[in-house]
Order: C-alpha cells, then sequence, then structure tokens
C-alpha cells in the first residue's frame, strides 16, 4: 500500500491564501492546511516511499528531547476505572505500544500551564508544537480564562458511575456512506466529531449525538466554505457540546479567547468575526478545550512521526485533526471505536461519506495519511482499539 501515496499525494497545499482568496475558490486545498504558510511548489518524493513504516522503528527510541514533565493530572480521567479491557491496560501489556504510550502525559492545557518553565520550552518549537514567534501576552490572555475544572479534563468520570467510559470518534471518510453504523456510533458514552462533520441526511450511517467537536480555526472555516454545498452549513452547537481547540496557530488562540469573552475577534486573519457565529450564544470557558502543544509534540513524534518533517516543508507537517481527535480518544476514554478513518481499501471510498459522486481520497502535502492508516491498523490489530473497516 506504500506506492499510491506519493503518486497520489495531492500538491495543492496551500496557504498564504487569505481567507478572501480562500473564499475564492480554493478551499479545497486547504481545509486541512496550517495557516502560516506560502504557496509551495509540488512536493516531489525524493525516493518512492518504501511502504508501510514499522512502527516499531517509531517506539525504538522515544526521545525524551523536549518533552516536558509528567504532570500528574487526576482530572484527566484515568483513575482507577472497573473497565477489563481498557485501552490503558492493553496499551500497556503490548509490547510495542505500550513503549509508545504514555498516558501521565497533559492532554489538555489550561492557566495553570502558563508558567515561566513552561514558555521558555514551547517557545523553542514551532506551532503547533509550540509558541514560536507568538506573543506572551496574547498566549497569556487566553489561557488565562481556561480556569474552570472542565478545561482541565475533557470529561468528568463522575458522569459515568460504574464502569467503562466508551468513545466513538468519527472521521468523515467515505467508508461511512451506506455503512449503517449510526445506531452503534450513538450508543457510546461520548462521540467526536470533527471538521467537515455533516449529520442531516446521513443519520442512519454516522448517528446524531455529538459530545466534542474538533478542529483548528482553519480546518473549521475552510469546512464551512468547502462542504457548504453538502449541507455543513454551521458549525454543530448543542447544550452539552464541547469544543476542542487545536491550537496550529495564533489564530486559534486568539479566536478561542474571544469565544470564551463572546466578544468579535479583534486582530488577526479572523479580525472581525463574531465566535458566537460558530459557538452559539451561550459559549463560556467551560465550553472549551485546548489540546496542549505538548501532547501533540508528544503525538506526532511516537506515534506519526513522518518522514514529511525530514523535507524541507517538514515545519508544515502534522497530523490530521481526525488523527489528532482519536489519539485524545485513546489519551482519555476507557475503549474507543474509529469510524469513517482511513483503511487499507480507501481507495473504494469516496473521499467524505457525502459527497454525491465518487471523488478520491485527496491527500494534503501536511498530513501522511498512509502513517495513519498503518497505525489505525496496527492500534486496532493489537485489541486497543476498533477501527471500523468493511
Ligand atoms: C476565571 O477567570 C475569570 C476572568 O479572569 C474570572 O472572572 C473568574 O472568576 C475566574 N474563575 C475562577 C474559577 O477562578
Ligand atoms: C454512496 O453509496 C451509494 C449507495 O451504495 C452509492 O450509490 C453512492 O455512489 C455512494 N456515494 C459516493 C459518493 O460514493
Amino acid at each position: 500500500m506504500g506506492s499510491p501515496r506519493w503518486r497520489r499525494l495531492c500538491l495543492l497545499l496551500l496557504a498564504g491564501l487569505t481567507s478572501s482568496l480562500i473564499l475564492y475558490g480554493h478551499y479545497y486545498a486547504t481545509v486541512e492546511a496550517p495557516t502560516s504558510q506560502r504557496l509551495l511548489p509540488p512536493r516531489r518524493p525524493a525516493s518512492p516511499h518504501p511502504g508501510g513504516r514499522p512502527l516499531a522503528a517509531l517506539g525504538a527510541s522515544p526521545s525524551s528531547r523536549g518533552e516536558p514533565p509528567a504532570l500528574r493530572t487526576p482530572a484527566l480521567g484515568f483513575g482507577p476505572s472497573a473497565c477489563l479491557h481498557s485501552v490503558t491496560a492493553r496499551a500497556k501489556a503490548d509490547p510495542k505500544f505500550g513503549q509508545l504510550f504514555r498516558f501521565d502525559i497533559p492532554v489538555l492545557m489550561w492557566d495553570q500551564h502558563f508558567s515561566p518553565e513552561t514558555w521558555d520550552r514551547l517557545k523553542a518549537r514551532h506551532v503547533p508544537y509550540g509558541w514560536q514567534g507568538l506573543s506572551h501576552a496574547a498566549i497569556g490572555s487566553t489561557l488565562r480564562l481556561l480556569n474552570t475544572s472542565s478545561n482541565r479534563r475533557l470529561f468528568d468520570r463522575d458522569n459515568f458511575p460504574g464502569g467503562c467510559v466508551r468513545c466513538a470518534v468519527v472521521g468523515n471518510g467515505g467508508i461511512l456512506n451506506g455503512s449503517r453504523q449510526g445506531k452503534e456510533i450513538d450508543a457510546h458514552d461520548l462521540v467526536f466529531r470533527l471538521n467537515g462533520a455533516v449529520i442531516k441526511g446521513f443519520e442512519e450511517d454516522v448517528g446524531t449525538k455529538i459530545s466534542f467537536y474538533g478542529f483548528t480555526v482553519n480546518t473549521m472555516k475552510n469546512s464551512l466554505i468547502a462542504y457548504e454545498e453538502y449541507g455543513f452549513t454551521q458549525i454543530p452547537q448543542a447544550k452539552d457540546l464541547r469544543y476542542i481547540f487545536v491550537p496550529s496557530d495564533m489564530r486559534d488562540y486568539v479566536m478561542l479567547k474571544s469565544a470564551i469573552q463572546g466578544s468579535p475577534v479583534p486582530e488577526g486573519s479572523d479580525k472581525g468575526d463574531e465566535p458566537q457565529k460558530y459557538f452559539g450564544p451561550e459559549a463560556s470557558a467551560k465550553k472549551f478545550k485546548l489540546l496542549h502543544p505538548d501532547f501533540l509534540h508528544y503525538l506526532t513524534s511516537r506515534f506519526l512521526r513522518s518522514e514529511i518533517i525530514n523535507t524541507q516543508y517538514g515545519y508544515l507537517y502534522m497530523p490530521s485533526t481526525g488523527a489528532l481527535m482519536l489519539l485524545t480518544a485513546l489519551h482519555t476514554c476507557d475503549q474507543v471505536s474509529a469510524y469513517g478513518f482511513i483503511t487499507d481499501n480507501y481507495e473504494q471510498f469516496s473521499d467524505h461519506y457525502y459527497e454525491l459522486e465518487k471523488k478520491p481520497l485527496l491527500f494534503y502535502a501536511n498530513h501522511d495519511m498512509m502513517l495513519e492508516a498503518e497505525l489505525w491498523k496496527s492500534l486496532h490489530r493489537a485489541g486497543i482499539m476498533k477501527l471500523y473497516q468493511r
């Protein structure tokens, strides 16, 4: 399954496009792209990808360089649970994944993390893994608002007495078209969705429940443009819905602050945007979660260290939003099922489940979908999560 990777790599990459340019039709190319890049020439691999990179190679030398000291975060929800076949237990028992998973790493970031030590560590790394070039005052003023208990954990274990917290993470892959998995998805305790998560008209296939919606401001806004024609006209809103910000750029910190304050974005590329338009009128600090840049760094270096990192565009590389949501669930839930994620037979399916005509999966130069595919397959085989395949 290796060679199609480069052949099919779509090089529409992207960005430095202003949002107005994006509005004029470059949106397909930018949906999953970070924001701070200039238009790039097509990337040509120096040599064909030799196919599956063994995960063991990733885990063989997990570098502790740059990783944060473990924070004890009992609030995060891994306390002793009554769950027999939990992700944690399975991962720890697995020879390969036992070396990769660190369940003491902070998944979320909140006000107390904004210390001089964290600033010094993170300002040495570029986004999304750090704060290089970002303003101390702006980061600080955002993080100070993340001061509620719900900013410190993804969910409250007390709401799930006596058992496993079962999570479904729903990607938007074409494999879900006609899958009739909706009931099964909704039967999970918590359901994660992301980016262009079209629900209307696809309830039988993808369900309706939504506990978390994950995005970067860039992917969120581009999804609204690119998938509007398929009915994605509104970011999901509901009373109990929580938003998971992926801090891929300054934009995300700025939007998050405005969202909590309920005021228009004062500066930057989203200047004038009304966050209520996306997140609804009753947004307050407790509605929002922010992934910790150290968590993104840890995930990338241990689970999804792509060879793209070693190319001249390596600084653009990051795991896809779907990958980040799935890995977030794997570090917080007791049991995890993945739906709509890339599988070996992806060529049989459309890019997304809601397209009217089959479109080939779009590969972005800043993601490594084949590496992600291999990780999901491998986690499924190890019994650590369940990957929906057909
Ligand atoms: C959180 O911060 C806000 C804004 O500074 C403040 O009004 C609020 O009282 C703080 N809440 C807690 C629980 O400290
Ligand atoms: C979705 O499934 C239906 C029924 O199997 C099929 O006719 C249609 O072409 C599929 N759509 C896409 C975009 O693949």
